[in-house]
């Protein structure tokens, strides 16, 4: 008798197989982009863990836990139970949008301000506890492309096929800055420049799951890459991975 891994299944006579994609990388990396479009190419889930981590920095700031920037740990400790996230399926822009308990949050979690709060947020243990806890939840049925700065390492260290995805700083800040640009935001490129940099460090130097590449991620420089061409390359590793497994 074949044992066949929960991942796999037959569709008619065709095995499918299923798999858990982790994305991580520097911020403005282009890694959500590659997620969401390598997602929709293989019509598996998407999840942006960032959006998570904004969702709570939003929900603490709405409620006056953050004064002047500065954090009240023991009573963010203490709203965590209050707080749900969820992703929900808009058809118009085919893709997901975030809920921060029952209200979309899509636009206002990418806000400046937000941006520059989350970090000092997300170093906080409890915090990246309960979202770690969450995020292996929506991952344990395979068929999942999650981008962040952990899950190749802490969230899904299991997972199928991981990615670290960089780009030169100059490259990361012109790109935020445009979108920025896009969104209506008067910031100038050295500010954006500044912000990522800071954010950089603290995701690689915070003592709870830093940033750094997984031992067997593959490496994605898209520094020179348009992101179609960081698709296709990616998308291609992952079929090269399916192919394995459906031959073992
Ligand atoms: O990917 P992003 O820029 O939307 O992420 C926002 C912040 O959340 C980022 O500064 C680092 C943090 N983050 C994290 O610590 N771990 C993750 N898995 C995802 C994001």
């Amino acid at each position: 008798m074949y044992y066949i891994p929960y991942s796999c299944y037959f569709v008619g006579n065709t095995l499918t197989v299923k798999i858990n994609i982790a994305i991580d990388g520097y911020s403005s990396c282009g890694k959500s982009t590659l997620a969401k479009l390598l997602s929709q190419k293989l019509a598996y889930n998407y999840i942006d863990t960032g959006a998570m981590y904004r969702s709570v920095t939003l929900y603490l700031l709405n409620q006056g836990l953050i004064k002047d920037g500065k954090i009240l740990r023991e009573t963010v400790i203490d709203s965590l139970d209050k707080i749900d996230i969820t992703f929900r399926f808009n058809s118009s822009k085919n893709q997901s949008d975030t809920y921060l308990n029952g209200v979309n949050v899509e636009d206002e979690i990418r806000s400046p301000e937000i941006s520059s709060l989350v970090s000092g947020i997300s170093q906080l243990r409890e915090v990246r506890q309960k979202l770690i806890s969450l995020q292996q939840k929506m991952g344990k049925d395979k068929g999942i492309v999650m981008d962040g700065r952990d899950i190749g390492t802490a969230v899904l260290p299991d997972a199928e096929v991981k990615f670290f995805v960089t780009a030169e700083l100059d490259v990361r800040s012109q790109r935020r800055y445009q979108e920025l640009k896009s969104k209506g935001y008067d910031y100038s490129f050295d500010k954006v420049k500044e912000n990522l940099l800071e954010r950089d460090h603290n995701d690689t130097h915070r003592e709870e799951n830093p940033l750094i590449q997984a031992k067997d991620a593959i490496l994605m420089d898209n520094t020179d890459l348009t992101i179609d061409e960081l698709v296709e390359k990616s998308y291609q590793i992952v079929q090269e991975t399916l192919n394995k497994m459906r031959e073992k």
